[in-house]
């Protein structure tokens, strides 16, 4: 990963998981905030330390300590944690800090409930291809974050993948389209290899051919200037094998199938939503 300009930022992670591991691991590697600046909490101590082991970042004493040192403060614990958290943090947070809130379905309105004072929040929708840098993340900014302020977390944010401005009230959409989507890639992968058994080829067999066809073709999608429609049609002969299968996902209605299961996915992040 190339070098980037310091951001001369002391960034705390309330919530030391999976989300919060990747994502200062992304700050760390690509220089923009030294090990030193990054302070991690979590309620398994534990778990503090094997981080600090691993990558010299500072253990926080407590949420509240962590609170006070941070200029940009990530809330990384689920979102059935955040209120417990926002509760305790929620008075001593200050407007000269920054919150970024990784919880799911939690919005940026309830988060302000929970502060004195105007403090910028971002909400953010990552998903899990962010461990390995690959992220899709989207960005939406509260009532009092300025486009500034999403610039510096947007600096931050592109060490572990793309980022997206959306307005809040399509967060929901994010989370059907790209914080669910590598779910609904890793099902057709699933599928393929099912299908590959039933054709006749070994499990493993199958399972390495649908994986590295899945994973070349996420390369070609992510290093070509062909759109996906263009990719799929410069592989589709007319009259050939791929031409006959793409057929028979038509006649089922492959697209409708797609836009249906987003739409329910949709539906349950409002369901979910505070
Ligand atoms: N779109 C996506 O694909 C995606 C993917 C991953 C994550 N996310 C979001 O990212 C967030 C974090 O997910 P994750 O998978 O990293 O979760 P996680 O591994 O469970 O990490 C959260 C950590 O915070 C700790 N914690 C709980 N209450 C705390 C408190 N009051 N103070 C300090 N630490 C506390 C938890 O401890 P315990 O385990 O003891 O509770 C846990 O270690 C979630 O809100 C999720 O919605 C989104």
């Amino acid at each position: 990963m190339s070098k980037l300009k310091q951001l001369n930022k002391t960034v705390a992670f309330i919530g030391a998981g999976n989300m919060a591991e990747a994502l200062f691991a992304g700050f760390i590697a690509s220089t923009l905030v030294p090990a030193r600046r990054i302070i991690a909490t979590d309620i398994r101590r534990e778990r503090v330390q094997e981080l600090k082991k691993q990558y010299g970042i500072i253990a926080g004493a407590d949420n509240a300590t962590a609170v006070q040192q941070a200029d940009i403060l990530f809330l990384a614990v689920k979102p059935q944690q955040i209120e417990a958290v926002l509760r305790e943090i929620g008075p001593t947070v200050s407007a000269r800090q920054v919150i970024v809130s990784i919880a799911a379905g939690v919005t940026t309105k309830f988060i302000q409930s929970f502060l004195k004072v105007r403090v910028p929040v971002i909400r953010l929708m990552p998903n899990t291809p962010a461990l390995v840098r690959c992220g899709a993340i989207a960005m939406a900014r509260g009532r009092h974050a300025t486009p500034a302020h999403a610039l510096m977390v947007r600096r931050l944010l592109e060490t572990v993948g793309i980022v997206v401005d959306v307005q809040e009230k399509n967060i929901n959409a994010v989370t059907a389209l790209s914080g669910s989507g590598p779910a609904y890639v890793f099902y057709l992968c699933e599928a393929m290899q099912k299908a590959g058994v039933a054709l006749g080829l070994s499990r493993a067999v199958a399972g390495l051919l649908a994986r590295q066809t899945v994973f070349g073709s996420g390369v070609m999608l992510k290093t070509s200037s062909d759109d996906a429609a263009e990719l799929r049609r410069k592989v589709t002969s007319p009259g050939g094998t791929t031409h006959a299968a793409i057929s028979h996902f038509e006649d089922k209605q492959w697209c409708r199938t797609v836009t249906e299961a987003l739409k329910c996915a949709q539906k349950r992040a409002q369901e979910l939503s505070r």
